[in-house]
């Protein structure tokens, strides 16, 4: 029976590290979480519920109703929803009941592939490998429109620049958990790299974290 195989994968919001977390648990045959489906699914059912997203005890409460193997990831994807969660997730408390969710996750058979904020820096430290996925603002932003544009949306660009600003000083602002690279972080600026090119990068530096075994 081989060791299982931990990935972690960190960075901000449209950094790519989604599309690369589910190309490389394909490759190497892992089951993986985006953790960030776990907040907005507390912050859709805030929203849905008319509760304020300060609301301690009721966000919670959803989060204790969080259920991994029934994240509808369609249902999630609206960009007031992603707001929401990174404000729900300034919630010690919210974290902490994701978080025992999140290592059940990761202590699966076999292994698996987690992407999110803080996976390397405090949901698995211990994971064999940790990836932290960047790019630039701008070519986050552009990335996103591209992404709008394709499915027959508009948007402009200033304005999903400033919202993907708003979140990462969010994110990286919070007491708790926030967003930032493990010491041991394998650092991926995708800002000049195709999605291809960027997958090859990552699957070079767990081929290497397995030859070390
Ligand atoms: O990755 P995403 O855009 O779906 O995440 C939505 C929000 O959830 C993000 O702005 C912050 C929060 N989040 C978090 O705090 N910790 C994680 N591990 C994942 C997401």
């Amino acid at each position: 029976m081989p060791l299982p195989l931990l990935i972690a994968i960190d960075g901000p919001a449209a950094s790519g590290k989604g599309t690369l977390a589910r190309r490389l648990a394909d490759y190497f045959h892992l089951a993986h979480l985006d953790t960030g489906l776990t907040y907005r699914a507390v912050a859709h059912e805030m929203l849905r519920r008319g509760w304020p997203l300060d609301d301690a005890e009721h966000a919670v409460d959803a989060a204790g109703q969080v259920d991994l193997t029934a994240l509808d990831k369609h249902a999630l994807s609206a960009h007031a929803v992603a707001d929401a969660a990174s404000k729900v997730a300034v919630i010690p408390e919210v974290r902490r009941v994701l978080v025992d969710k999140q290592r059940a996750f990761a202590a699966q058979e076999g292994g698996a592939v987690i992407d999110g904020r803080d996976i390397g820096t405090v949901v698995c430290p211990d994971a064999e490998v940790k990836l932290f996925v960047t790019a630039s603002a701008e070519v986050r932003a552009g990335r996103r429109l591209r992404d709008i544009e394709s499915r027959g949306g508009h948007a402009e660009l200033d304005e999903i620049l400033d919202d993907i600003r708003r979140r990462d000083e969010r994110d990286m602002g919070r007491a708790d958990s926030p967003l930032r690279p493990a010491t041991d972080a394998h650092l991926l600026d995708t800002s000049e790299m195709s999605i291809e090119a960027a997958f090859q990068a990552a699957r070079a530096i767990v081929d290497d974290a397995l030859a070390k075994r």
